[in-house]
């Protein structure tokens, strides 16, 4: 409450510090002392005082967010305040984005008008086709969508302008609009197939679902209800994460006030990472290496004994599971009865079973997150593993960029610049080559 404070006395002087505790919404989620007044604790007048070492940021709060709620111990993700089971049962993912960006459900003239914001931006450059062409047929499109982010950067100058709130919105909707189609293209490059542009008349789901998989020689090409809506969803639950590994590399590039298409392109290069987003590719692929229901049990072995790591299992926030698995477990059936089952989903449940009855992942807490049964419906709509991580970098696009506008209209935010523990060497003089050993 107000006025509350925490005292710290330094046995090295004697003296006694006080130091205000605030906290956030909930008092006993979030409760925190500025790290700044620990620079005040000094051992004598030339000190340059105490500072907090939290490498990997484990126990530090780099911002004060109104955007996306974790409670890790609990299993509850909000986005600014509506929980995640109600946004995917009840929302779309172009609502969901304006509801992160803008802090409030749209009206259903302000969410036509964005839906036709998002459309009106969704084609590409047609140079864009010719940075494609230059990447192998068996480039990541992860390396591709990175690539082709960030080239935007050289398409839109005025992107430059960041803390003008107008220039921004343009930015914020080319870059959603745009995303899916450079995921899509990625795909097609892939394949050698022919680009497909964006269809206005449907949702985004549906026309980057059409993007993918229609073909010109197949111009009746119709997206089944129950994938676009699954893709919906999964849109909704990837959209934001409050200040997970890549939305801090947001906050961080974007805080030199670089054009937000650079910025998105190194998320997306922090989101590619096997421990980030990319663990939902290397999920399948473990499911692949187990083979069978009966490898389950071996493999776990394998993990237990450190050899290896289960993938989509864990998560540094939730200790328990994670909200947006269970919702897309749950999604199964639906889409399953669509496409057909996906094998790989056995092996998957079976290794759920075992890790939540044993011990090692009990005691640590492992549960499966987001990554765990994504890739299953991803594979199962028929695209391939190296996929899902643009899979992910397409929704978390409205993440990165409404944490983004936060932090540049937040007055207590500079050009992010953490200090150090030196551990080197003292002051030393140069030795000539030829005296050196
Ligand atoms: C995402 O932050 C976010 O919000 C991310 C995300 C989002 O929406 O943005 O939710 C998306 O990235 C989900 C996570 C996807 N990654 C994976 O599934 C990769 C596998 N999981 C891990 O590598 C790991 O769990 C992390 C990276 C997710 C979290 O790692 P932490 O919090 O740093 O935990 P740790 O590495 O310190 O591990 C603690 C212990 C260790 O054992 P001990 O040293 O105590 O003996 O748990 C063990 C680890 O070895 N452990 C695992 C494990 N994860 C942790 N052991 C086996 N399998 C695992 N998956």
């Amino acid at each position: 409450m107000a006025g509350e404070t925490v005292t710290i006395i330094d046995n090295r002087t004697g003296e006694q510090y006080d130091v205000p505790i605030s906290h956030g919404l909930y008092p006993n989620y979030g409760a925190y002392i500025p790290a700044i007044d620990l620079r005040n604790i000094k051992n004598g007048e030339d000190d340059f005082g105490l500072l907090s070492y939290d490498p990997a940021f484990m126990n530090t709060a780099s911002c004060e967010s109104a955007i996306t709620f974790i409670d890790g111990e609990k299993g509850i993700l909000r986005y600014r305040g509506y929980p995640i089971d109600q946004l995917a049962e009840k929302s779309t993912y172009p609502e969901v984005a304006y509801l992160l960006l803008f802090g409030e459900l749209p009206s259903k003239a302000e969410l036509d008008e964005w839906s036709d914001e998002l459309a009106e931006h969704a084609p590409v450059h047609e140079n864009i086709k010719k940075i494609m062409d230059g990447f192998w047929h068996d480039a990541h499109p992860m390396g591709i969508f990175a690539s082709a982010v960030g080239a935007f950067s050289t398409f839109y100058p005025d992107a430059k302008d960041v803390l003008d709130a107008d220039n921004r919105r343009l930015q914020i909707s080319r870059l959603i609009g745009k995303v899916s189609t450079i995921a899509a293209f990625s795909y097609r490059h892939s394949l050698g197939h022919e680009y497909i542009y964006p269809d206005p008349s449907l949702s985004y789901s549906a026309s980057f679902l059409k993007m993918l998989f229609a073909h010109f020689n197949w111009s009746g090409y119709e997206v089944d209800p129950v994938i676009e809506r699954a893709m919906d969803v999964l849109f909704i639950l990837h959209a934001d994460h409050e200040q997970n590994c890549s939305t801090t590399t947001m906050r961080v590039v974007g805080s030199s006030l670089p054009d937000p298409y650079v910025a998105i392109a190194s998320s997306a290069s922090a989101l590619y990472g096997p421990l980030h987003g990319g663990a939902n590719e290397q999920v399948l692929r473990m499911l692949a290496e187990i083979g069978s229901v009966d490898g389950v049990s071996a493999y776990v072995d394998r993990a237990k004994a450190g050899e290896l790591r289960l993938m989509g299992f864990g998560h540094r926030v939730y200790k328990n599971y994670d909200p947006r698995a269970r919702i897309i477990k749950h999604m199964f059936d639906q889409v399953f009865a669509v496409t057909g089952s996906n094998p790989m989903l056995d092996i998957a449940l079976e290794l759920e079973r075992i890790a939540l009855e044993d011990d090692y992942f009990v005691q640590r807490k492992l549960y499966p997150n987001v990554d765990f049964y994504s890739g299953l419906i991803y594979e199962a709509i028929g695209l391939p593993t190296d996929m899902f991580p643009v899979l992910f970098a397409i929704p978390r696009t409205s993440g990165w960029l409404s944490q983004w506008q936060e932090m540049l209209t937040d007055s207590a935010q500079k050009i992010a610049r953490p200090r150090q523990i030196y551990v080197g060497e003292d002051e030393r003089d140069y030795v000539p080559i030829e005296k050196r050993g």
